[in-house]
């Protein structure tokens, strides 16, 4: 815990029971603690409350959540927000399953209105569910893209989103030209890439290999590599009949991943979706060069795609974090996320602790943002989520009186967005549910007395 006071800025101190992650295994435990955030929504203390309350810090205003969870929002590294209507719908693999449901769904965003629509109701929904940092597709439409990136400024999400690129090999109605494509992601980023302090990122997007020429992706490497802090995404080795395609297209290549490193495509914010059929020569080109994977476990379910390597990723240190990929996979909880993560690995636990990490500190280190997001420490924003498990049907009464190793265990396994209490980005509140508004309430009378102490104190 170290605080430096800001004079001028008033304090708010929301108190609760913080847990915030440091490594895979390991995390910081306050039950009776507190998070103290500034009035330009950066983290000024994190601590026990009793300990706080003492010390110089003037508190303006108190938040208490009792014993419910205060823990870092969560990081969903991969998902398509034109695809939210088409969720659930089964039946098929990859490539069929993008012909027949979620290529009509992205070209019906040719229309604002309706883009405009969809976007309002995709942000809030991640906001419900907990989730403070998008990475997005949009579609390739340019006017779509600036509603989506107007609609998230307004809404107070964090996002990383680019228009989406395609001009081989796609649908009519969906395809672009390369140089077009280029110029309108050029704008886009120009216009959005820095929006609000940095809480909207510039990603550019081409699809896949199979919707990309040669040109595209060598244009897209030149744009990323001109602006500062932007990102790359696209989708890498989901399933094996695209990677046979993506081969057959691109001879030369050594593999699916050399074909993008070999358009200038693999580096530092760089973001590759699945990354299922690698072998070890990819992973080591991927963490070689601070690339990282989108792990999107309930996609890869969900289509059939197959089983993320997650030992192998593990052991060759690539920044990875998990993904919804909405809606290639169905459900936008990274709790469901967590959990089918490490249902998904048949011969492996991965234990509550690690799929915390993995959703949250994880996830901002795979986007090099570990020092701003991912976890709750003096210094970082103040993206937090407050989590109640018994708000959820079938949690036992007295579990948030259990070991945190539980708590956490039983928010995962029994999971959804009922659980999430209210969600800040950057201490703004873009989620709140009628508990929140009583929390705060109930600590205005009830602390009062302690807050006109700590005034005194300060003088
Ligand atoms: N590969 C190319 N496009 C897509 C998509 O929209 N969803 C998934 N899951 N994989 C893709
Ligand atoms: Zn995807």
């Amino acid at each position: 815990m170290t605080y430096e006071p800001a004079e001028s800025s008033k304090l708010t101190a929301y108190l609760g029971h913080v847990v915030s992650p440091i490594s895979p295994t390991t995390y910081v435990d306050y039950d009776q603690g507190a998070l103290l955030v500034d009035e330009e929504g950066v983290i000024a203390a994190v601590g026990p409350w009793a300990q706080i309350k003492q010390s110089e810090i003037l508190v303006e205003r108190i938040v208490d959540f009792g014993k419910r969870l205060i823990l870092p929002g969560f990081i969903d590294l991969h998902l398509h927000l034109p695809q939210f209507t088409q969720t659930g719908k089964s039946g098929q693999t990859l490539l069929g399953w993008l012909q027949a449901n979620i290529f009509p769904a992205e070209a019906a965003f040719s229309d604002a209105a309706y883009a405009g629509r969809i976007a309002s109701w995709f942000f809030d929904e991640l906001a419900r569910n907990g989730t403070t940092l998008g990475v997005v597709f949009p579609t390739i439409h340019a006017e779509a893209t600036d509603i989506a990136f107007k609609t998230a400024a307004a809404r107070g999400n964090r996002v990383v989103m680019g228009k989406v690129m395609m001009d081989f090999n796609a649908p009519e109605n969906l395809s672009e030209d390369f140089n077009v494509s280029l110029q309108e992601s050029e704008q886009l980023c120009k216009r959005w890439h820095g929006h609000d302090r940095d809480r909207l990122l510039y990603a550019f997007t081409p699809r896949f290999a199979l919707t990309s020429s040669a040109n595209l992706m060598r244009g897209t490497a030149r744009l990323w590599s001109r602006f500062d802090g932007t990102y790359l995404q696209t989708h890498l080795a989901e399933n094996k009949e695209e990677v046979d395609v993506a081969r057959h297209q691109f001879p030369g290549a050594r593999s699916y991943l050399d074909i993008y490193d070999g358009h200038g495509l693999v580096g530092k914010r760089a973001l590759f979706a699945h990354s299922i059929y690698l072998d070890q020569r990819d992973f080591d080109v991927l963490s070689e060069n601070g690339a990282a994977i989108a792990h999107c476990p309930s996609s890869n379910f969900f289509l059939k795609s197959g089983v993320f390597p997650f030992k192998r990723a593990m052991e060759s240190r690539v920044r990875f974090g998990l993904a919804s990929d909405i809606a290639g996979g169905p459900e936008m909880s990274m709790f469901k996320v967590m959990k089918d993560a490490t249902y998904m690995q048949f011969e492996l636990f991965i234990s509550p602790r690690e799929l915390f990490y993995l959703s949250t500190l994880a996830g901002a280190e795979a986007l090099q943002l570990e020092d701003r997001i991912g976890s709750l420490a003096a210094g970082k924003e103040a993206d937090f989520i407050v989590v109640d498990p018994t708000r959820k049907s079938g949690v036992v009464e007295h579990i948030l009186s259990q070991p945190t190793d539980e708590i956490l265990s039983a928010m995962i396994y029994m999971g959804d967005d009922r659980m999430i209490v209210s969600t800040y980005v950057r201490g703004v509140p873009i989620y709140e549910t009628d508990e929140t508004v009583f929390r705060e309430n109930l600590a205005y009378t009830d602390s009062f007395s302690e807050r006109e102490s700590l005034c005194k104190q300060k003088g």
